[in-house]
């Protein structure tokens, strides 16, 4: 019998190693090769489904991730040579040292890399979804009164960021939470305003082939996919 697509995507998604390193972004397997690659996604394509389509994941993370990574590795090879085999994060929080050239499409397309990698491991199926709890509970209901109120002020932060970017909830360097936005594919660690916890993706990119203008639609429908468990863990890191 031969596959569906659905079932294709499933035998692909069957091989896939466990979830991305918390703070590692993927390079190339062979070690030699200092380029960054597109790291898999940690469930299947249609695993967010209905929050998330299977059509727009593919994409998604298929062609818009990909070309942030051919775009940041092709930025540093041609206008910082001597910046390629560093970190992802370093290059982030220090784009004032990079050469003025290779500023923009690092910032840019590195910050593709990162935010889209973190992205796809912040979320998971439905059923996995979890809720906060423990100490980032606390966290939240010290800092936003409940989880109720924190999700409204993140909502209201994706939904009213003008134009493409990411809204975030950061641990600050003080160890409390706080929400914010970017723009573009900025984010925290470009001003080192805190550690990444959460985030999401408000280009239209990533809602518009199911929810065309409704962005806070999307934004509802997302907060079902959240990974809790992931957010804790970033939450107890010592980072
Ligand atoms: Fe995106």
């Amino acid at each position: 019998m031969p596959l569906t697509r659905r079932d294709a995507l499933r035998a692909a998604a069957a091989g896939l190693a466990a979830a991305p390193t918390l703070f590692a972004v993927a390079r190339a397997e062979d070690k030699k090769a200092p380029e960054f690659s597109l790291p898999k996604l940690p469930y299947a394509a249609d695993a967010l489904e209905p929050s998330i389509d299977a059509l727009t994941m593919e994409t998604h993370h298929g062609k818009h991730h990909l070309a942030y990574v051919t775009n940041l590795n092709n930025a540093l090879k041609t206008d910082a040579p001597e910046f390629v085999g560093k970190p992802l994060e370093e290059l982030l929080a220090n784009l004032k040292k990079l050469p003025e050239k290779a500023q923009a499409a690092v910032r840019n397309n590195g910050g593709g890399h990162w935010n889209h990698t973190f992205f796809w491991d912040i979320m998971t199926p439905a059923a996995k979804s979890g809720a906060p709890s423990g100490d980032l509970l606390k966290a939240i209901e010290a800092s936003f009164k409940s989880v109720d109120d924190f999700k409204k002020s993140f909502s209201e932060a994706a939904v009213k960021r003008f134009g493409s970017g990411w809204a975030w909830l950061v641990k600050t360097p003080d160890g409390k939470l706080a929400i914010n936005s970017t723009p573009n594919q900025d984010n925290p660690l470009m001003d080192t305003s805190g550690t990444p916890l959460l985030g999401v993706d408000v280009w239209e990119h990533a809602y518009y082939l199911k929810y065309k203008n409704l962005r806070a639609k999307y934004v509802e429908e997302w907060w079902k996919v959240v990974n809790w468990d992931g957010v804790a863990a970033r939450f107890a890191s010592k980072k």
